[in-house]
């Protein structure tokens, strides 16, 4: 049941239609500025697609710069002339020189993001529809990435910005956020305790957090739609994620089921597989146990930043994508990925961040497993900047 129709502006260039609960299959104008109730959260940005849209689409794309916005026509920006930009997306695919016998492994290489990882591309979109909705504000819990991207955005957006990070957050990100004019709240030790800080706030300001807004998954779809891309259409066998929240599992998904809407993707599509930490990994152990729901994990026990979220408010949602994709979810160990960084060095000319490590000890081992096959090609997302984390990330004057 739609009850709305798409963006009505004679320039709209999105074929975005409405938002629909992923809960309950209601419909809801895209104009809705507050799409969150606890109950129906994740909302996801539905579209009229067709493949002679598919087609359209596909003779565009040729003429256009490689960044996130060339699939504007399946991103739900309102103004598109308007949009803040910061360059982002459009990454590229490194081969590995040096996979497991008879595999092929690329790395879809995020560190080139304008603030160092994918997290730009989905706080792009959160921030553009909070400015165009006009949003007082922005505010989230996270990490550490989420928080750059979204300190960056918002700046450039002017509008006000407040982030509540883990009291070990590494001082680099801090110090960034601060300098790009975000209000930074340190306290607790994950995720989960810096969203409470930000409960006790009273003014408006926009929660972008992970699923409880709809435009962050718009904005991370298009690394499933460059990867097809990338391929000439013809996608890899797997795509291997290192999974915090799971944004990009259900974003990919989301993706290859839209480029399937266009004509664009035949039946096959890339199989997903999740990584997490062996001392962290809600969505494996639920994924491993058969499971529709992920328990929360509590305790923070890795110094992979990005992985450490304790529970996503989409967990049914990523097991979903990973069945239907008949992929795989696998937990790596802390030593395996300080080795995996050093070896990708030598040997690769790569610095690989925690998370893009953990990914490829993941790949290795669902290699070594069976499940991904000689002659398979792969993906694994290199997901942010190592340097991210250096404790100074604000350059000092030396003069
Ligand atoms: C570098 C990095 N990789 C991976 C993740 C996990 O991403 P997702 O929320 O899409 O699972 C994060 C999240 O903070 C991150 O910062």
């Amino acid at each position: 049941m739609s009850s709305s129709t798409s963006i009505e502006q004679s320039a709209a260039v999105t074929w975005a239609r409405d938002l629909v609960s992923s809960k309950s299959g209601r419909h809801l104008n895209l104009r809705a500025q507050s799409p969150t109730s606890d109950e129906e959260v994740p909302w996801l940005v539905t579209y009229d697609l067709d493949p002679k849209k598919g087609a359209v689409l596909k003779t565009r794309l040729a003429g256009r710069p490689w960044s996130l916005w060339r699939y504007r026509e399946l991103l739900p920006v309102e103004r598109f002339a308007d949009r803040i930009d910061l360059g982002e997306g459009g990454t590229p695919l490194i081969r590995v020189r040096h996979s497991p016998e008879g595999t092929q492994l690329w790395l879809k290489e995020e560190a080139g993001n304008p603030t160092g990882s994918f997290k730009d591309r989905g706080l792009s979109l959160a921030v553009n529809r909070a400015r165009e909705l006009g949003a007082p504000g922005v505010q989230l819990p996270s990490a550490g990435n989420a928080a750059l991207a979204t300190a960056a955005f918002a700046a450039a957006a002017g509008l006000p910005c407040r982030v509540a990070l883990p009291s070990d957050t590494p001082g680099g990100i801090v110090d960034r956020c601060r300098l790009f004019g975000a209000d930074v709240l340190l306290g607790g030790a994950t995720l989960v305790d810096s969203a409470l800080e930000l409960q006790a706030f009273e003014d408006g300001f926009w929660d972008l957090s992970t699923f409880r807004e709809p435009y962050r998954v718009e904005g991370k779809k298009t690394m499933g739609l460059e990867v097809v891309e990338q391929f000439g259409w013809d996608p890899p066998d797997w795509i291997v994620y290192p999974t915090g929240g799971g944004t990009g599992i259900v974003a990919m998904y989301k993706a290859f089921r839209e480029l399937q809407a266009l004509g664009l993707l035949q039946d096959r599509l890339p199989r997903l597989a999740a990584v997490q930490m062996a001392a962290f990994a809600p969505i494996v152990r639920a994924f491993q146990s058969g499971e529709e729901r992920a328990v929360p994990w509590e305790e923070p026990r890795t110094r992979v930043w990005g992985l450490r979220v304790p529970r996503s408010l989409a967990d049914s949602l990523i097991l979903g994508a990973l069945r239907e994709t008949r992929g795989a979810a696998v937990t790596v160990g802390e030593q395996e990925v300080v080795e995996t960084r050093a070896r990708f060095a030598s040997q690769e000319g790569l610095w690989l961040g925690p998370e893009g490590a953990a990914a490829v000890v993941g790949f290795e081992k669902l290699v070594d497993e069976g499940l991904i096959q000689a002659g398979e090609r792969t993906v694994v997302f290199q997901t942010g900047h190592p340097a991210n984390y250096f404790e100074q990330g604000v350059e000092t004057d030396r003069s």
